[in-house]
């Protein structure tokens, strides 16, 4: 049958990854997705730069905005980045056309989330985003729909895998914070601007959207208490060592009397807890339900394949016809809890 007609917007890690799943796993796809998916258009700076995935024979877009007006384009990927400027002309542009639109753009639905789900839901189309938290956890899928049947009191998790690589380093090596950073760099999983991931703020972007999803509101960017781990020194992880922690950045969002408090700062973790031995550039998303108890997901949160897994994932279900409502159906229906003021947290 007729392919899914694919715009890609944005050809670094994440969108050349998407070409390169869609084509390995072309066969598998398209027998879950009830018809092949393609990328029939795409949007880069640099035609030339080789990506590593084959992309001659695509429309070619140097705006990626122009994406959402070719007629042809079902669902539009953004991997440009950024919660403004292109991303965001991108993103409500295609929801304007009556596209779908997937993205792993977190800073974007962190910021805008409560608008642009307005606008999909307004539209009935697709806004779908499980790349945007954890990278291939599936997170998004689990904490909406798989935990759909419980009262959510907790979700939390290690969502920034540079500082999880920077704390994880500095505890084996001894090395402190600012040479290992260099490092961690060098890997390609840190923001554009590193200061997003150690200062905490790409890790409460990831922590807005699971408190949304998990307590039926609306995304709440402003009201996350966020700390990084610039302050964090190798002494410090030492001493937490000898008494038995490890030091972890953690994004926590739980139900207190009287609304929902939402924080990032570096935890002292229990050594002998699961969450203490994930390490390295891995993630880690846990939540706690009524009736579920309390589950830990644990996998690769950033880098090509993983998060062009979830991207994929988020394509078969459109293809597919699955438009879940973007927060779930209960942020449209319950009052939403409110957000705990700054000194309560
Ligand atoms: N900079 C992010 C991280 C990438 O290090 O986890 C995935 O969002």
């Amino acid at each position: 049958s007729r392919p899914v007609s694919v715009a890609v917007a944005g050809l670094g890690t994440v969108g050349a990854g998407v070409v390169n799943v869609l084509r390995a796993n072309a066969d598998i796809i398209a027998a879950r997705a009830g018809r092949p998916i393609a990328v029939t258009a795409v949007s880069a700076r640099d035609r030339s730069r080789d990506r590593g995935v084959p992309v001659s024979g695509l429309r070619w877009y140097d705006d990626p905005v122009a994406l959402a007006a070719d007629p042809q384009v079902e669902v539009v990927v953004e991997c440009i980045g950024g919660s403004d400027g292109p991303a965001k002309a991108l993103v409500e542009a295609a929801l304007a056309a009556g596209k779908h639109v997937v993205t792993a753009n977190k800073a974007l639905l962190a910021v805008h989330g409560a608008a642009l789900a307005t606008q999909a839901e307004a539209k009935g189309v697709a806004l779908a985003f499980e790349a945007s938290v954890a990278g291939g956890i599936p997170a998004i899928k689990a904490v909406r729909e798989g935990l759909a049947a419980n009262r959510i009191s907790r979700v939390a998790g290690i969502l920034n895998g540079t500082c999880n690589y920077i704390l994880t380093t500095m505890r084996e090596q001894k090395r402190e914070f600012a040479e290992v950073l260099t490092e961690a760099q060098k890997l390609g999983y840190a923001e554009a601007d590193p200061s997003f991931d150690i200062d905490g703020i790409d890790a409460a972007h990831k922590l807005a959207i699971l408190a949304a999803l998990a307590f039926g509101r609306p995304v709440d960017f402003g009201a996350v208490h966020v700390e990084g781990i610039r302050e964090v020194s190798a002494l410090d992880i030492a001493l937490a060592e000898e008494l038995g922690y490890r030091i972890k950045l953690l994004g926590i969002a739980r139900r207190e009397d009287g609304g929902i408090s939402t924080r990032v700062h570096p935890c002292m973790v229990p050594v002998g807890a699961p969450i203490a031995r994930v390490d390295g550039v891995f993630n880690a998303v846990v939540a706690e339900g009524d009736f579920v108890g309390r589950i830990m997901m644990e996998g690769r949160g950033a880098g090509g394949g993983p998060t062009a897994s979830a991207v994929v994932a988020d394509l078969i279900d459109i293809a597919r016809g699955r438009c879940t409502p973007v927060w779930g159906a209960e942020a449209a229906t319950l009052k939403p809890e409110p957000s705990l003021p700054m000194d309560r947290h």
